[in-house]
């Protein structure tokens, strides 16, 4: 059986240190979604995290660091990342930056590319980090290819028979995941739309950001193009929709009912004011509630794209992105 603590527990810090020097996975809070933790430094700990996620080793994983200077044990920083992590962390942007040749994390952690993904996240992961004193690698908290959680019930329901400890820090801030960037001496790349706006790191950088052809995803990153079934609900997802069919959940946005709405299994709203970053936060969780229905699909009503919508429509693109 899976053990849930709560993070106000004082005694649940120095539970999980032991469960992560033994070189297991622990489920953890961040701000954006939970994560499933581990010894970055440790193969063996490495692996139980592609093991208990069903994540296929070629795609690498995000060091999660307490601090700076810790993130420079292991990457090297240009004046330009510096920048970056000075203006957003701790918070929800990630950055791939070259791997030094001093670095301690394992090749596993980063299947054996020349850079790392690093992220300080807040709060309680990042008192565990320092803790920990090492890198911790964690992806989103749930089997490969599945919506990510941003409850502890949600690990619980998806990984509850897998792994020993989740860390119940209730609902996550931000509701989607960090922001990716790669980041050279004087050039950035989005990777990843995600909880950090693209637009509020132009303004920090006064640089424009590219925008990649191709994004990673939890289960192709070498081979790119391949929009596979990504934080996927079972049920089939209808974007941009106006009107609503029988059998159908509903997830609208900013208070607008969609046409049709008698016949439909539920109805939830996104955000009733219309606000960006209360939608982010609902987003993975009504996904899997309308998903628990038993509707014949899910209507989503458009969302706009600026700001965090761009990493909301992100998200419900690659939900909705045809499956084998
Ligand atoms: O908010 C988040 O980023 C959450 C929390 C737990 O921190 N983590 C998360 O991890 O979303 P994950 O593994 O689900 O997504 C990490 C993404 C993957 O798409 C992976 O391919 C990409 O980061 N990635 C990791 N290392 C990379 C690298 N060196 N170069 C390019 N992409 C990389
Ligand atoms: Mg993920």
């Amino acid at each position: 059986m899976v053990r849930i603590l709560s993070i106000s527990d004082p005694g649940t810090l120095g539970a999980a240190l032991d469960v992560l020097r033994r070189g297991e996975p622990v489920a953890m809070p961040t701000e954006t979604v939970y994560g499933l933790a581990a010894d970055a430094t440790n193969p063996t700990a490495i692996t139980s995290i592609y093991e208990a996620k069903g994540r296929p080793r070629f795609n690498p994983l995000i060091a999660h660091v307490s601090d700076i200077e810790m993130a420079k044990a292991h990457v090297s920083f240009s004046p330009l990342a510096e920048r970056l992590a000075e203006a957003f962390w701790p918070g929800p942007l990630t950055l791939v930056l070259p791997l030094k040749d001093t670095g301690k994390i394992h090749p596993l952690a980063t299947a054996g590319l020349g850079t790392a993904a690093v992220r300080m996240p807040e709060g309680f992961a990042r008192d565990l980090i320092a803790g920990f004193g090492q890198p911790l690698a964690a992806p989103s908290a749930n089997r490969s290819g599945r919506v990510s959680p941003t409850t502890a019930q949600h690990v619980a329901d998806d990984l509850g028979d897998r792994i020993g400890l989740i860390l119940d820090g209730g609902r996550c801030r931000v509701g989607v995941e960090s922001t990716i960037l790669a980041v050279t001496d004087t050039h950035l790349r989005l990777l990843r739309p995600g909880g950090v706006p693209v637009d509020m790191i132009e303004e920090i950088t006064g640089l424009a950001v590219e925008r990649s052809t191709v994004q990673p995803d939890d289960d192709e990153i070498i081979a790119p193009g391949m929009l596979t079934s990504h934080y996927a609900p079972d049920t089939a997802l209808r974007l941009n929709a106006t009107e609503a069919r029988p059998g159908e959940a509903v997830i609208r946005f900013g208070g607008v009912p969609l046409k049709s709405e008698d016949q439909t299994k539920a109805v939830m709203d996104l955000s009733p004011s219309g606000d960006l970053r209360e939608a982010a936060a609902n987003l993975f969780d009504m996904l899997k509630r309308a998903d628990a229905t038993g509707a014949s699909g899910i209507a989503v009503a458009p969302v706009p794209g600026h700001g965090l919508g761009e990493a909301i429509n992100d998200r419900l693109k690659r939900a909705a992105a045809p499956r084998d």
